[in-house]
């Protein structure tokens, strides 16, 4: 893992291999940011001059190395776009500050250490550095037969280790703020990665019961309380919908419950994740070209419980419990059939007209269960429909909710971590599509605003009078273009940050 450090070194004489400055476009060509003016002065003062030789034009996530000049320690200088400057007064966008040290710490994978020589006036900004820095270093090495080197031991360099050290410089390393700002940023990176490695984690060693037993490994570690219903207790206590789900698969269905309490917390959040651990379609098979990436689909459960897990590690004054919804969706001679009745945990009876509809099913449990403990805001988090990415594309992420005001705040914590979202409407007239001959409702209503009818489903099954969001990030969960920013290849941890700062913020009090 990639450690941070907050140096007191100056950015002249860092021992490292490289040093980050930021360019940006100004309005009479590139500006070097704030933070590298030691290395600026090196190169006479002309660095900007120098980067614009070489064809550098600020832009976002463009990275430009050259060899450093006399005087400065490191023998790499690497300058990252932040894209447009600020006006004048303004100081840079923590979001821009982000991506910017993530592409940074990408293109210097293969290296041993970095200083950070990038604009950090305050300790939100040398979070944003930090975090982006962190995720962006991050790589998905558990399957590499080894580190730096290809199948047949040939050198590979898109494959080398990821940075080993990143130094923010130009901070304030014995300053409180920004110490704890370094700490969260670790914390929140450390758990992000976590999302991320359990979402790429293949299908075939990551199954409902390994998936709680990492839950329970972690709650462990970090002093959480933790409940694995098996698929015995799930059929004793009527959980139709996860059981449904998980009757085709040789991996039967679980419920994990991983619960942060603190002593002296007045609020309760319960976050409830979608986690198919494989979504194969079911009975309802899908296509060819649409479940190779289908091993994402437990990405709400991964950012459900790493969010649980950053609030532990962080010790937020809030209780926090995480439902895991696990189960894998498989087609087989056990399977649930299209035009199955199964009776859920709420006791309401669902007509399940298509299996490929199966995540509604197992939140649909999670959520009348979370809902018996009665929280304050239950959110949920999953990668639901192909409609929502057809809506919103594939960088953000879908807000519903029975509650306007809660809508609007998670929207607007969503945009202060640099996460993409946008409120969608829980249309009435939705709901009679979902209506059954047989049952009280069927799992899949109109096509057209399928992703608000998947909303429509859910909220039908979260208690009366409870305050209640549903996050549909199938769009972000999983990025299949090429990196960039701080967002790898595969599981990108969408969510967790919106989750952690909405248990902040809770924790502090500020909502409702
Ligand atoms: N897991 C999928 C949704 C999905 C699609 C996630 C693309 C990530 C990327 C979900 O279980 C699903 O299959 N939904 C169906 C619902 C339909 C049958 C009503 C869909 O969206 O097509
Ligand atoms: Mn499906
Ligand atoms: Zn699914």
């Amino acid at each position: 893992m990639t450690a941070l450090t907050l140096s007191t070194s100056p950015a002249a004489t860092v021992r490292a291999d490289a040093v980050v400055v930021g360019v940006a476009k100004g309005a009479k060509g590139v500006v070097v940011a704030p933070g590298a003016e030691a290395v600026d002065k090196a190169f006479g003062g002309k660095l900007a001059a120098v980067l614009e030789t070489l064809g550098a034009s600020g832009a976002e996530g463009e990275v430009t190395k050259l060899p450093a000049a006399d005087g400065l320690k490191a023998p790499v200088v690497l300058a990252v776009g932040l894209g447009d400057a600020p006006a004048k007064g303004d100081t840079y966008d923590n979001e821009a500050l982000r991506r910017a040290a993530g592409s940074a710490a990408r293109a210097l994978s293969g290296t041993k250490k970095a200083g950070f020589a990038l604009p950090v006036e305050d300790a939100e900004a040398a979070a944003a550095v930090s975090e982006g820095a962190l995720l962006g270093a991050y790589a998905f090495t558990a399957y590499r037969s080894s580190n730096g080197a290809g199948a047949k031991g040939k050198k590979n360099d898109d494959r080398s280790a990821p940075l080993g050290e990143v130094a923010i410089l130009g901070g304030k390393p014995r300053d409180k703020e920004f110490k704890a700002a370094a700490e969260r940023a670790v914390a929140l990176a450390d758990e992000i990665n976590r999302a991320r490695d359990l979402i790429n984690m293949p299908s075939n060693d990551l199954d409902p019961k390994s998936f709680a037993a990492q839950a329970q490994a972690a709650a462990k570690e970090f002093g959480l309380k933790v409940e694995v219903l098996d698929e015995k207790a799930l059929k004793k206590g009527g959980y139709g919908g996860l059981m449904g789900v998980g009757q085709g698969s040789e991996a039967p269905p679980r419920l994990v419950r991983i619960a942060h309490t603190h002593p002296k917390a007045d609020k309760t959040l319960a976050l409830v994740g979608k986690g198919i651990t494989y979504d194969s379609g079911g009975i309802s098979l899908k296509p060819a070209g649409h479940n190779e990436t289908m091993k994402c689909d437990m990405s709400g459960a991964a950012a459900v419980f790493a969010a649980v897990v950053a609030a532990a590690r962080l010790g937020l004054r809030v209780n926090i419990t995480g439902w895991l919804a696990l189960a894998e969706n498989m087609p087989s001679g056990s399977a649930t059939r299209p035009g199955d009745v199964l009776t859920m945990y709420s006791g309401k009876t669902v007509e399940v007209l298509n299996t490929d509809a199966e995540g509604r099913l197992v939140l649909a449990d999670a959520l009348t269960r979370a809902s018996e403990e009665s929280p304050d805001a239950i959110v949920d988090v999953a990668t639901l429909t192909g409609a929502m990415v057809l809506a919103l594309g594939n960088r953000t992420f879908g807000i519903m909710a029975n509650d306007d005001a809660f809508r609007t705040s998670i929207h607007e914590i969503a945009e202060e971590v640099g996460e993409q979202s946008w409120p969608m409407p829980m249309p009435a007239e939705l709901r009679k599509g979902m209506d059954s001959p047989v049952a009280d409702i069927a799992n899949m209503g109109e096509r057209m605003g399928g992703g608000l009818v998947a909303g429509l489903f859910l909220k039908e099954f979260v208690g009366e009078g409870i305050t209640w969001a549903h996050l549909d990030i199938a769009g972000p969960a999983f990025h299949e273009g090429a990196p960039w920013g701080y967002t790898p290849k595969g599981g990108t941890g969408s969510a967790v940050r919106t989750l952690v700062r909405l248990a902040e913020r809770t924790a502090a009090g500020d909502l409702g």
